[in-house]
């Protein structure tokens, strides 16, 4: 080899030895990044753990604060509202009652005919619309407005359709405010605060039906309300109506809310409250409880303090539809930072509660071998384009972290609810579980509504399994999820009957 041919042979080899050293230093730093997410995963996997053993801390918490919320008026951070209703429908309920439903994404009306003991609910008709956002921050005239017209266009339609409606001596109407609110009496309340992204400040601490029966009035619109009630309290009546073993019901969809039965001795804060059963129902608003034992992370601590309600509503950020997705997107965005392995970091990922906890469910749930769906979200909602497979797999383990954790705590909280009336097994608070006796297991059936539990399988799974891990397998049997439908406003409808002057009830 001549001196020009070795001289070649070793640029060759210097240059080979560069891009070499490149590739691997590409390599090297491209596994770093990979190392750093899957880092971020592994610790938000272990922050956001829910072994049995911190459940049962939960459950026991759930029960502790809701005796302390019995207690006394501001004795826990859950409200424990009395709702005034100490009778639920029994069946006998007969003729047409109206319902309307203002609570979360949407807004529905109803019409129910009711049919007496041999004929039970012979039809329904609900319109379902969705809430204009621009009204869920401005005033409460126009929200009212909205919701008179919305039901005026409903009943003159319903009219049109069916003459029998003319055999209505006057219209009766259970109206479904999902909301806290401090009632006054059945049929009257005050709104305490707004939840769910409303914030219309000028309707706290008004009478909800005052403002209702004002824009009906105005829109000449003879309708009268018999029945103010929590979508909770709703779907209870219509679970208790379905089955006699309904002691709660739990609402997780846009936010989360239980309710449930009460003793009228155990509700101490009220001592000698008039019932003309011995119990109530109890809002609990559960959405804004609260314990050291809920597995919190940085990104919770963010959603809350840039959220509209800081400190409020702790519970119901980690659990409900409103949430999980501005979660999912937290988590994200932290990734896409500290790597980039998503590309730069778009400006729609910096959005907040860009990312809706349906897209997050369809991301969780797309089945196809290249999560084909996960890609097409990514890219048109989040503005991350070309994401390889492994990093939509690492996607969806992070909707399994935030969806699981979620369900684990919901279902908790109902297990403490179950604790809180002696139907867990465990012979109430103060027992430990080792004292189960077959004798005190008694069936009881918990209606739950929401779209988070009725539209989210993967999370309707995992909270009916955590239900049954933390109840143990003894007890387990004994307790029923029931999904109800429409439950908020048929069940307010059922309540317009039961509590109506104007009822015509058989017996
Ligand atoms: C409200 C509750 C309601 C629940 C479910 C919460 O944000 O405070 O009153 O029952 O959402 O809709």
């Amino acid at each position: 080899m001549g001196k020009v041919g070795f001289g070649v042979a070793v640029g060759i080899a210097v240059v080979t030895c560069v891009v070499a050293a490149a590739v691997v230093g590409k390599r090297v730093k491209s596994r770093r990044k990979w190392m750093r997410v899957v880092a971020l995963l592994n610790e938000f996997e272990e922050a956001c753990a829910t072994p049995v053993t911190r459940l049962r801390q939960v459950v026991d918490a759930m029960a502790v604060e809701m005796h302390a919320g019995l207690a006394s008026e501001g004795g826990s951070k859950l409200k424990m509202l009395l709702t005034s209703v100490d009778k639920l429908p029994n069946g006998s309920e007969k003729g047409i009652y109206y319902a309307l439903h203002l609570g979360g994404t949407n807004f529905r009306v109803l019409r129910v005919q009711l049919g007496g003991r041999t004929s039970g609910i012979i039809r329904h008709d609900v319109e379902r619309k969705p809430i204009p956002e621009d009204l869920m921050t401005s005033t409460s005239e126009d929200l009212f407005d909205f919701i008179a017209t919305s039901l005026k266009e409903f009943v003159e339609k319903e009219d049109n359709k069916d003459s029998d409606c003319f055999s209505v001596r006057r219209r009766e109407l259970g109206f479904t405010f999902s909301f806290p609110v401090k009632q006054t009496s059945v049929s009257s309340g005050i709104l305490m605060k707004w939840t769910k992204g409303f914030l219309i400040r000028d309707m706290v601490g008004k009478d909800v039906c005052e403002c209702l029966q004002q824009a009906f009035t105005k829109k000449g619109l003879a309708m009268h309300v018999a029945a103010l009630v929590n979508d909770t309290v709703g779907t209870l009546a219509l679970g208790h109506y379905n089955d006699e073993d309904t002691v709660a019901a739990v609402i997780i969809g846009t936010g989360t809310n239980a309710c449930y039965l009460e003793r009228a001795d155990a509700i101490i804060k009220s001592q000698g409250l008039p019932t003309s059963s011995g119990g109530m129902v109890v809002n609990m608003e559960w959405g804004n409880f609260w314990s050291s034992h809920l597995p919190r992370t940085s990104y919770d601590i963010e959603l809350d303090a840039e959220s509209p309600n800081p400190n409020d509503q702790g519970f119901e950020k980690m659990i409900s539809g409103m949430y999980l997705g501005e979660i999912m997107r937290r988590v994200i965005l932290r990734m896409s930072q500290e790597s980039d392995i998503l590309g730069p970091v778009s400006s729609s990922l910096r959005e907040t509660f860009a990312l809706r906890t349906p897209l997050m469910a369809a991301m969780h749930e797309d089945e196809s071998p290249d999560l084909f769906k996960v890609a097409r979200i990514l890219n048109e909602v989040l503005g991350i384009p070309d994401v390889p497979l492994k990093v939509r797999k690492l996607v969806v383990n992070i909707c399994d972290v935030v969806t699981q954790r979620a369900a684990r705590l919901a279902a908790a909280g109902i297990v403490g609810i179950l604790k809180k009336i002696g139907r867990d097994g465990s012979g109430g608070v103060a027992s430990s579980r080792s004292k189960i006796t077959s004798t005190k297991l008694r069936r009881s059936v918990v209606a739950v509504e929401g779209g988070l539990y009725a539209n989210y399988r993967i999370f309707r799974e995992y909270l009916n399994e955590a239900v049954a891990e933390i109840l143990g397998e003894e007890c387990a049997p004994f307790v029923v999820l029931n999904p109800t439908e429409d439950g908020a406003g048929i069940g307010a409808a059922l309540l317009a009957a039961t509590y109506s002057s104007s009822d015509t009830v058989d017996t």
